[in-house]
């Protein structure tokens, strides 16, 4: 009976030393950014809030920086049960639904605001189960900001654009976009940017300051135009079946930390964006270009036909929902 009771003794103090109990749920969650970024700082808090409201139940394991799969891989993860959880950017969806397009048209959100009333409305809540057939499920919409783009020269109107090559993420719509100007795009997995904008196997880029800064894209980028032409934001997505067989407990506990990882995410990331700008405009020979109305007219009116291109795919109610969104203020 002693032995026995000091072995109960002996296991009490391994599970509070953080062995994992039989019921306890381990749930890896990847992401390709780092962690001083909008989305990296929000994975943790969802760990954090989770394993503080689900105690000895759930033990969750952040991976960033594209260190346990990069962009195509971990989707391919999540649907085979990998990962359980991740948070794409919103262009990384298209060999699962055309639908999620509607958020890469250029132009289309006045500011965050409007793609938070979007993402919100009864349009843009549906969107999280549009990939449900496919076996992936949103849980949350995560905003990053709005794109800005960069180059080996300065980029001031379209016409700077013409045969610079321009890395891509893996969305049809980015790479109309950049044809709309003439630019040639290259779809490339986030990891591998640096690097491409290093040796010139693409020219230029697009993404949010967070993102610039914290892959270090100014040591390799010298101009940059405040553009804000298009939108990074996320939608946390888990493996559908995995999510159902969940004890009802947990999906409580896990869908009230996402509820407070999501207003982190939100609270901070224009923070964040705008405190990575002004490291982006110290760093050594960087110019950051502002563009005048007229200029920034000119790339909207040059990229408008992409919107037409992808009207049938996406569908026009989606997009006026979107429209709507920014007139709502
Ligand atoms: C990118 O590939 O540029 C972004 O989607 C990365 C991210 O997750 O913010």
């Amino acid at each position: 009976m002693r032995q026995f009771l000091a072995a109960v003794a002996a296991g009490a103090l391994l599970l509070g030393a953080g062995g994992a109990s039989a019921k306890e749920t381990v749930i890896k969650f990847s992401h390709v950014v780092a962690e001083k970024t909008p989305k990296g700082q929000a994975a943790l808090k969802f760990k954090e809030e989770a394993e503080k409201l689900l105690p000895g139940k759930v033990k969750v394991e952040v991976y960033p920086n594209s260190q346990l799969f990069g962009d195509a891989k971990e989707m391919e993860a999540l649907a085979l049960g990998d990962v359980h959880i991740i948070a794409p950017s919103l262009s990384k969806f298209n060999r699962f639904t055309k639908k999620l397009q509607v958020f890469d048209l250029p132009f289309l959100f006045d500011d965050i605001a409007a793609a938070d009333r979007f993402q919100a409305s009864p349009k843009g809540q549906e969107l999280l189960t549009s990939m449900a057939s496919k076996g992936f499920v949103g849980l949350a919409y995560w905003h990053n900001g709005t794109k800005q783009l960069s180059a080996t020269k300065a980029l001031l109107v379209p016409d700077d654009a013409k045969g610079l090559k321009f890395r891509v993420q893996p969305s049809d719509v980015l790479a109309a976009q950049f044809q709309a100007v003439g630019a040639v795009p290259q779809k490339l997995a986030f990891a591998e940017v640096y690097q491409a904008l290093q040796v010139g196997t693409v020219d230029g880029q697009e993404n949010t300051w967070s993102n610039i800064y914290s892959q270090k894209y100014q040591e390799v980028q010298k101009h940059f135009t405040e553009s804000n032409h298009g939108l990074i934001d996320y939608m946390v997505v888990v493996n559908a079946g995995w999510w159902k067989g969940l004890p009802k407990d947990v999906q409580a506990g896990l869908t009230k930390a996402m509820a407070a990882a999501t207003k982190v995410n939100n609270d901070i990331a224009n923070n964040l964006n705008e405190e990575a700008k002004k490291k982006v405009a110290a760093a050594s020979g960087v110019t950051i270009h502002q563009l005048t109305p007229q200029q920034r007219s000119a790339w909207k009116k040059a990229m408008a036909p992409v919107w037409s291109k992808f009207e049938g795919e996406i569908g026009k109610d989606l997009i006026q929902a979107a429209q709507t969104a920014n007139a709502t203020n």
